[in-house]
């Protein structure tokens, strides 16, 4: 299917996290016409290095707050799309302090659509699959684009709440909008509180992995550049007012996960601590994107998931000097939580 939009200047929000950087390099390494605006405010998740050694005729960074509506009218004029990646992303932050999630996630989200409906902009929402609520381990189910909504933790709610704002505002204003949910990505640069980083640091430390619960629960593992050109697909192609779920049939529990990585860092099936649960854990997530397949062409091209997460391994052992210094205040927290 041909592209229907063809962006020259976009705004980026969240570009310097772990998966808007991704969509960064993405966007310029395969579409040399198109120039970035990261807009980011650079919290603890955020980092400058994700986006080092662009090139600056093509990315610029803006280091502000996605809330600042004066910041949005300085620089939102003169770009034809913003692709919004922005958010405060941990569950387990949103449960000890829910307040920021509900600034950054829903506040950030109705700045940014009052934006795009004063400058005309085309507008896409990145969103998650936890705003489904969870499925049971044994049912055969799916989330499709027809799930009801129904978020389980302070987190998913205000994303939920989010997607609600772009609906409304799409069908009241007449924007030009477009939503995508996903599944768990994984790759490089991802945040040490994030599970597959967490281990493979933790292993590297020489300390044990930490398991929640019975460490049955199962996500929808995707890698991560599979997820950036899926939003790029929908930006360029999608329908307007449309919801499209991202997901690569990844499904695997966390049990499976961990010991996939304990074998590849060279170490024993239960050489891990079993941990207190997460409040009101998710059970499981998994991803239909035979919409996004069958409408828009899209496939994922990050097939072996062992292959993925043995170079998102040997990535962080390449990269400790990107990681070490949130590693120690990450564990703290955790600690803290008897986590
Ligand atoms: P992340 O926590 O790694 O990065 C978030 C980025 O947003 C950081 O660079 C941070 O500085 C920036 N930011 C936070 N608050 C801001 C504000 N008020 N103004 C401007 N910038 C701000 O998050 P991530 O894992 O890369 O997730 C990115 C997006 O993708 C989020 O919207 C998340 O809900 C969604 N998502 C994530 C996953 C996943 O598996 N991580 C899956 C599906 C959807
Ligand atoms: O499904 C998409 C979502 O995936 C995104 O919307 C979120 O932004 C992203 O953080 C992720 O949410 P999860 O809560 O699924 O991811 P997390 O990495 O925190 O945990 C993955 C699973 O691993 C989850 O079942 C909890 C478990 N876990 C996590 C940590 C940090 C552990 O067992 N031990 C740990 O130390």
């Amino acid at each position: 299917m041909a592209e229907t939009f063809e962006p020259k200047n976009i705004i980026v929000t969240g570009g310097c996290g772990f998966i808007g950087s991704n969509f960064v390099h993405y966007v310029v390494n395969k579409h040399p016409g198109v120039h970035v605006t990261v807009l980011d405010k650079l919290t603890y998740a955020g980092n400058e290095e994700n986006i080092a050694g662009l090139p600056e005729d093509r990315v610029e960074l803006v280091v502000g707050d996605i809330c600042d509506a004066e910041l949005l009218d300085r620089i939102v004029p003169g770009h034809d799309a913003i692709v919004h990646y922005a958010a405060e992303s941990h569950n387990d932050n949103s449960i000890a302090d829910p307040e920021p999630f509900l600034r950054t996630n829903v506040e950030g989200t109705f700045r940014l659509l009052e934006a795009v409906r004063k400058y005309g902009v085309r507008y896409h929402h990145v969103s998650t699959d936890e705003v489904y609520g969870d499925l049971a381990l044994d049912d055969p189910a799916r989330f499709t684009e027809e799930t009801p909504y129904r978020p389980s933790s302070p987190y998913s709610s205000t994303k939920a709440a989010s997607d609600m704002l772009v609906r409304a505002w799409t069908r009241t204003y007449g924007l030009r909008t477009t939503i995508s949910n996903c599944s768990n990505n994984y790759g490089p640069y991802q945040h040490v509180e994030k599970f597959i980083p967490r281990q493979i640091t933790n292993i590297i430390d020489g300390v044990r992995p930490k398991l929640y619960g019975t460490g049955e629960n199962v996500r929808d593992w995707i890698h991560t550049e599979d997820h950036s050109s899926a939003v790029w697909t929908i930006l360029t192609k999608g329908r307007m007012g449309e919801t499209y779920l991202i997901g690569a049939d990844g499904e695997r529990n966390n049990i499976t996960v961990l010991r996939m990585i304990l074998e590849m860092m060279g170490k024993s099936p239960d050489d891990f601590d079993w941990v207190k649960d997460r409040p009101g854990h998710d059970r499981r997530y998994a991803i239909d994107s035979t919409k996004l397949q069958t409408e828009l062409g899209w496939r994922p091209a990050h097939n072996d998931f062992a292959e993925g997460l043995r170079k998102t391994i040997e990535w962080y052992k390449a990269n400790e000097s990107w990681w070490r210094p949130a590693k120690a205040a990450t564990e703290a927290r955790y600690k803290a939580q008897g986590q």
